[in-house]
């Protein structure tokens, strides 16, 4: 059976006090032996009080974005080995805003931000320092409507997948996230993320072999919170759930991982 996770998003929020209250907060309800992954990504800058406030707890640690080169002349950037030093077990690759909305603009004004090929760099710098990436898929509203959402996702899968290997594939995670769900209040239906769950996972296994397909975690992302948060991680493909605004607070993101139990069936 896939372990599930509860994976919290911390973006550009909280502050070092904050950070250290919120981990100790959650360790304090977390039992060691728990069965699921709890996960939380601050802020690089909070990284090392973090994993130090998770030390001896079931709480892991994740950065939110990476550079694909080991070193060098690369300003404001940090690398995977810089992460794992920082105490990191994950990151984050691809999340919407790193493909949508950080970047320049192009000539008509449009956010260029990262590809899939740069993606697709990203995940095999991970997996060479040891990390364990979290790829994040999913469509526009506008690509939603266009009813281009298997095909956007397939070809975010193909493009950020391309020579990875099935052993590294299996071992990661995939985040669907559909970009107008994202801090929006608007959650898919459980109908809709099931389905795009069933997608990435059949693409896999066209892309590699049934057996990755079935080891490799995929979570929901947008607009998680408490009290959705069981319904969505009821079809037995959701795996888990990447959650952004609602990990901030303790008790929210307690009553996000006690859905994840009631809805695999935990206790
Ligand atoms: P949200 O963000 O839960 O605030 O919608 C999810 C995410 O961006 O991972």
């Amino acid at each position: 059976m896939r372990r599930p996770m509860v994976a919290g998003n911390w973006k550009m929020n909280m502050t070092l006090a904050g950070t250290r209250e919120l981990i100790r907060g959650l360790a304090a309800k977390l039992s060691s032996n728990a069965p699921i992954d709890v996960t939380v990504f601050p802020p690089f800058v909070y990284l090392f009080a973090a994993s130090q406030a998770a030390q001896d707890t079931p709480i892991r640690i994740g950065g939110q974005n990476l550079w694909p080169e080991t070193k060098g002349a690369f300003t404001g950037e940090v690398s995977a080995e810089m992460l794992r030093e920082a105490g990191c077990r994950y990151v984050l690759v691809g999340h919407s805003e790193r493909r949508h909305t950080i970047g320049g603009a192009d000539r008509e004004g449009r956010t260029v931000g990262e590809d899939d090929a740069l993606l697709n760099r990203k995940l095999k710098a991970a997996r060479a320092a040891g990390l364990t990436p979290v790829l994040c898929v999913g469509e526009t509203l506008a690509e939603r409507d266009a009813a281009q959402t298997q095909a956007v996702l397939t070809s975010q899968l193909e493009g950020g997948l391309r020579g990875q290997s099935s052993a590294h594939v299996a071992m990661m995670l995939i985040a669907y996230e559909p970009v107008w769900a994202i801090g929006t209040g608007r959650t898919a239906t459980v109908e809709q993320a099931d389905e795009a769950h069933r997608h990435i996972r059949a693409e896999i296994a066209r892309m590699f072999d049934a057996r990755t397909a079935e080891l490799v975690r995929i979570l929901y992302g947008g607009s998680v919170k408490a009290s959705n948060s069981k319904e969505l991680m009821t079809p037995p493909g959701v795996d888990g759930v990447l959650v952004g605004g609602a990990s901030l607070a303790v008790d929210e993101f307690l009553g996000i991982i006690s859905g994840c139990f009631s809805a695999k069936g935990l206790g």
